[in-house]
């Protein structure tokens, strides 16, 4: 061992003294660890790490002139999407970027040139290596860190890593090195029992949990009270029956183990929707994703509900359940399954923060990952979010690449915008270290993931004012939680949004400090729907609940009407709707929220104001309005 490592470094020497110097530059960094996470010691130098190197993708520069081209409603080339090869030739890494990696690798004289694997999709450069070897390939140092809520281990590099200059360029990230475990499985309310299991959902924008339906109302009287199908058709001028339901694709994400009982279905259709009792959402199984019985029913039978109520009878709902009921999964578990030229299993999701299949533990998921075999619908709807503080932006960045290219294929993606207002999940906001503390006057706000994505529809929420009819113009939400929006730290404003914002900035200066928030930054969210009290069947009772997770499946399910109707007509799906909506043909098509703020961090937040806003974005849906704007368009 020590002979051949002398070896081995006296030819690193020879091999570099051949060679210009090597500049290394910091190539991802980190400011601070994740809420929870603290050091515990060093790690063992023969400790045994999957080095997964990411390599750029090649002609991301082009990505949104190509995105807009098929997307900006002045385009003639609206709609006209690529296919999924199409895509995958257009962005897969270069000959140039595995070959400096390789080069890089094996150069170094640490790691011979077998051990070096490229992933089958091209994107990975893939190799084990020890903690020692990975330090000095990465220039940092690898440390055990313990979580204080439950104790578990995790390895992870300290502050940032290096890569050399002329490397760092074909490279997206290394894992694993800075990203942590940061799925968040359990945190429902703990008022009651019923609300502990009903509670608890994924990442951070958990629904909250009401009490039971009281009085059941079918009539449009009480919508300040308790929301239904009929109260948000009349909300949104949203009747529509589908004329191309075996075209038309919607899903609905479900990350296990949130799950629903199936004949909770029933009753609420019982109530709302009688035509369609016996209906049932088609399974799509990702990396062993089924129901769990006595999992977590809550978020599952909120999304699943209204998106079969609002689509109607004829339309077939997609339930994409991710992950077993083990490992669970993450955003990243779900593209691998519908692209598999991002798909990374061998080598390329992070360990850490995605999880990774067959999964040995008892009851695990023992199939191989699934990697570009499910069918992809139209539009998805997810009511999942991370904050951007917990994750790398280099994660953040390749992740958002992803809701792009798969735009650019006609899909859109729909994400809850947060229930924390300008804060963070659990009122935590950021300190001048970027940290996640506990919010007061003076910290920043801390916005959500992937709501600053710009190629996501990002969906705030809104309510009807007590007292007032369901005709009466919306609040932005204020019972119950603040409505999530803001301003991203990693992704530019976007240009679809540019007029938007620069309006609401100029017209409404927020008047906080500079270091607040990011002024420069996507702002989000883009549209709004009623988030507040959607009555939901759960285990048997009609229940409240709230959140803009019951924002995001109203937008979905809207929009998925309308690429019915398109579809009826003979043109293709909307696909990334953001320019759109923000353009000057759009305007008059939502019911633009004036009133409410987004409370966090010992202030008021943002105000809705006229136009778009960052409490409740454009405004919410009007579906009579958007329909012939949509249907003109090529
Ligand atoms: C539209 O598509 C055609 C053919 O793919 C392409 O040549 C053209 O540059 C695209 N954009 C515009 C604005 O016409
Ligand atoms: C790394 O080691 C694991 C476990 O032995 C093996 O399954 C995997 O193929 C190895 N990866 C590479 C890139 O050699
Ligand atoms: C929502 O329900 C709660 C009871 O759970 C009630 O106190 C509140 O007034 C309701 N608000 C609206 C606007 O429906
Ligand atoms: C309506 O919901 C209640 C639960 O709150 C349930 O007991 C009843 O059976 C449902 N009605 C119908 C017709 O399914
Ligand atoms: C503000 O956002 C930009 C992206 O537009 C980013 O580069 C910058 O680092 C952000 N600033 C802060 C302080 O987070
Ligand atoms: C505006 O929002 C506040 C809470 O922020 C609420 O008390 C008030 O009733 C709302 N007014 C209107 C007109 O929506």
């Amino acid at each position: 061992m020590l002979l051949s490592q002398l070896f081995l470094a006296g030819l690193a020497t020879f091999a570099s003294a051949a060679r210009a110097p090597v500049t290394r530059v910091l190539h991802e960094s980190r400011r601070s660890l994740p809420a929870g996470w603290s050091v515990v010691r060093r790690a063992e130098l023969d400790t045994i790490l999957p080095l997964n190197i990411g390599l750029v993708q090649s002609n991301l520069d082009n990505l949104d002139a190509y995105l807009m081209d098929v997307a900006h409603p002045e385009s003639p080339n609206y709609s006209k999407h690529w296919t999924a090869p199409e895509v995958a030739n257009a962005f897969r890494p270069s000959a140039e970027s595995i070959d400096a990696v390789r080069t890089w690798l094996a150069d170094d004289g640490w790691i011979s040139a077998e051990r070096i694997v490229l992933s089958k999709s091209g994107g990975w450069v893939m190799v084990n290596v020890t903690v020692e070897e990975a330090e000095h390939l990465l220039g940092t140092e690898y440390y055990v860190y313990e979580h204080a809520e439950d104790g578990r281990q995790h390895l992870a590099c300290q502050g940032g890593y290096h890569l050399p200059e002329h490397v760092s360029k074909h490279v997206d990230l290394v894992t694993p090195t800075l990203h942590f475990d940061v799925k968040i499985r359990r945190h429902g309310s703990a008022d009651s029992s019923v609300t502990k299991q009903l509670g608890s959902v994924g990442f951070g924008a958990s629904p909250k949990m009401g009490g039971p339906v009281h009085t059941i109302f079918t009539d449009l009287e009480h919508c300040d009270e308790v929301i239904t199908l009929a109260c948000l058709r009349t909300l949104y001028d949203f009747v529509y029956t589908p004329f191309a339901p075996g075209r038309n694709t919607i899903g609905v994400v479900e990350y296990t183990p949130q799950s629903h009982i199936p004949s909770d279905f029933d009753v609420f259709f019982g109530n709302y929707s009688k035509g369609q009792i016996g209906e049932r959402p088609k399974l799509v199984s990702i990396d062993g994703g089924s129901l769990v019985p006595g999992g977590d029913i809550g978020e599952s039978s909120l999304d699943l509900q209204y998106v079969m109520g609002l689509v109607g009878k004829k339309q077939e709902v997609l339930l994409y359940q991710v992950g077993d009921a083990v490992l669970s999964g993450s955003f990243n578990n779900l593209l691998d399954a519908l692209d598999g030229s991002y798909c990374t299993f061998k080598g390329g999701d992070d360990p850490i923060a995605d999880s990774f299949y067959p999964d040995n533990s008892p009851g695990g998921y023992k199939g191989p990952e699934d990697c570009g075999d499910k069918k992809t619908a139209f539009v998805i709807s997810t009511s999942y979010g991370y904050q951007e503080a917990d994750l790398t932006p280099a994660y953040m960045q390749r992740q958002c690449t992803e809701y792009g290219k798969l735009s650019l294929t006609g899909m859109t993606f729909v994400y809850s915008s947060g229930d924390s207002g300008v804060a963070g999940f659990g009122n935590l906001c950021l300190n001048d270290e970027g940290e996640q503390i506990p919010g007061t006057s003076g910290t920043s706000f801390n916005p959500t993931f992937p709501g600053g994505c710009p190629y996501v529809t990002s969906v705030g929420a809104t309510q009807v004012v007590p007292g007032n009819k369901v005709t009466d113009r919306e609040s932005a939400v204020f019972q119950r939680f603040p409505s999530g929006g803001g301003f991203s730290n990693v992704f530019p404003r976007a240009d679809f949004q540019k007029g938007a914002v620069t309006n609401y900035l100029g017209k409404f200066p927020p008047g906080y400090a500079q270091d607040i928030f990011n002024d420069s930054g996507r702002a989000y969210p883009d549209v709004s729907a009623n988030g507040l009290n959607y009555s939901v069947a759960a285990d048997g009772v009609l229940r409240l609940i709230s959140g803009t997770s019951a924002s995001a499946p109203t937008v979905a399910s809207i929009l998925s009407a309308i690429n019915d109707a398109r579809l009826a007509i003979g043109k293709r799906p909307i696909g990334w709707v953001n320019p759109a909506l923000y353009s000057s043909k759009f305007e008059g098509a939502f019911h633009d929220i004036i009133n409410g703020t987004n409370p966090g961090c010992g202030t008021q937040g943002f105000a809705a104001r006229p136009g778009w806003d960052p409490v409740t974005g454009l405004g919410t849906l009007n579906f009579a309005a958007l329909l012939p704007r949509f249907l003109v368009l090529p």
